[in-house]
């Protein structure tokens, strides 16, 4: 049930139903206020309607021979992988630990796929172990030490060539790829690594792998990565007579933080993305071949808020300073330190005095000893007090799990759902054992 009375707060997402009621700021019929007061800050919520709204948007346009994967990297909570698992075709995985995480939620081996450099002797066997549906390799060296493990458990791993692109289109915020790095195998070198392939007996080819970046919010880099992928694709089928079974573009997808952003038009890249590739599986009698399409932060950071509570105010050489209860230890993407090169304000507003139009700028620092330590500046923001409760929105990817919870040693916080009506914890705070 999503009632729609009250007022939708401005530049909010589609599928978050988020909206000012008498001066509540209300999530579907969730007082956020009062979650904060019930629950304790600093604590994260996510909406798992939000989740479904969005992974149904994207997978009516990804139809036919069209996978849509989410990278647990984004947000690994069990349950929000767990609410996932009905809705999407398979996850991307990038350590053991993970592979184990979407495992014990009930995903089958077949439908993961495990990129990441560094891989560990330990975690390849955990995959080749499962026969999970592919392991990208990142290095001629990894694909011998899969061939030798693989040989070993007498199993045969099914192995994807993840693909170090010449260029990456330029409007990727972080590039992956493009230059040197530990993501893939160059181009330039592939031929020689597939040619390798060929020859391990206890190597199954599935096909290939580029993720060239995140936070892209241009529809024609997008795709301009995707018709790279294909032609590299076609180049790498001519020089080893391998046919893909798949071909992983990726994910990518930017979201909206800040004020001024142009949202995806979600239905023509997908719509777009998927005619490149029919085109090409018909030009190269690749009916069968599954197209996959891992997205993160897409698909989660928009579900996400992240709410603190103001401890401190003052004024400092004509700067109001609003310290709040958590920091760049919860939220190392919003103080900048996770993506950008410069630290940008994520939309934000004031919970506990949601029905004052009135606005003044302050800077909302975190607690921690680090000047980096900034969620905020300039922000205007309904006259914020000691005893407010703060919500930055966009806060359910790269977040809680991307930032340095153990520093300065202060308790973690708590992570919740909202399901329609209700809230419950996903996740308890805990306090960081000085002792260990
Ligand atoms: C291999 C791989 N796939 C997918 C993703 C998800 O990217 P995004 O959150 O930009 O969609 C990442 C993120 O780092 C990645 O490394």
């Amino acid at each position: 049930m999503r009632p729609m009375h009250g007022k939708k707060l401005k530049g909010i997402a589609m599928g978050l139903n988020l909206r000012v009621n008498n001066n509540h700021v209300c999530l579907n019929a969730v007082d956020l206020h009062a979650v904060a007061r019930k629950y304790g800050t600093p604590l994260f919520l996510y909406d798992l309607g939000c989740i479904s709204h969005t992974i149904k948007t994207v997978k009516q346009y990804f139809t036919d021979g069209t996978a849509l994967y989410y990278s647990v990297k984004a947000n690994p909570n069990a349950a929000i992988l767990a609410h996932m698992r009905p809705l999407i075709d398979g996850v991307d995985v990038s350590s053991g630990g993970e592979l184990a995480l979407a495992l014990s939620v009930g995903f089958r081996p077949g439908q993961i796929s495990f990129a990441a450099p560094g891989k560990t002797d330990a975690e390849l066997s955990l995959a080749i172990t499962h026969q999970i549906g592919s392991i990208s390799t990142e290095s001629l060296a990894e694909l011998k030490r899969i061939e030798k493990i693989a040989a070993t458990l007498r199993k045969r791993a099914n192995v994807s060539v993840r693909i170090n692109p010449a260029s990456v289109p330029g409007k990727f915020m972080v590039k992956m790829g493009g230059g040197p790095s530990q993501f893939g195998i160059d181009e330039e070198q592939c031929a020689d690594v597939f040619r390798c392939l060929k020859k391990m007996p206890h190597c199954r080819y599935t096909g290939i792998h580029v993720y060239s970046g995140t936070q892209c919010l241009d529809e024609e880099a997008l795709l301009e990565n995707v018709r790279y992928v294909l032609q590299v694709s076609a180049q790498m089928m001519k020089v080893t007579s391998l046919k893909p079974e798949r071909i992983n573009f990726g994910g990518g997808f930017g979201v909206t933080y800040h004020s001024g952003q142009k949202p995806l038009n979600i239905e023509r890249v997908c719509s777009r993305a998927r005619r490149q590739i029919e085109v090409f599986k018909r030009e190269n009698g690749l009916s069968r071949m599954t197209a996959i399409f891992e997205l993160g932060r897409y698909l989660v950071a928009e579900a996400g808020i992240y709410i603190a509570q103001v401890v401190d105010i003052k004024q400092s050489r004509g700067r109001t300073i609003c310290t709040l209860d958590g920091g760049l230890n919860h939220h190392l993407a919003a103080a900048g330190r996770f993506g950008p090169l410069l630290r940008q304000n994520f939309k934000m507003c004031n919970l506990s005095n949601a029905g004052s139009a009135a606005r003044k700028r302050v800077t909302l620092t975190g607690p921690l000893c680090t000047a980096f330590d900034i969620l905020g500046e300039k922000v205007a923001i309904a006259n914020p007090q000691i005893g407010h409760y703060i919500a930055i929105l966009n806060s359910g990817a790269y977040a809680y799990s991307a930032s340095p919870l153990f520093f300065l040693s202060r308790p973690t916080p708590r992570e919740l759902l909202v399901n329609g009506a209700s809230v419950s914890i996903a996740r308890e705070s805990f306090t960081p054992d000085l002792l260990n």
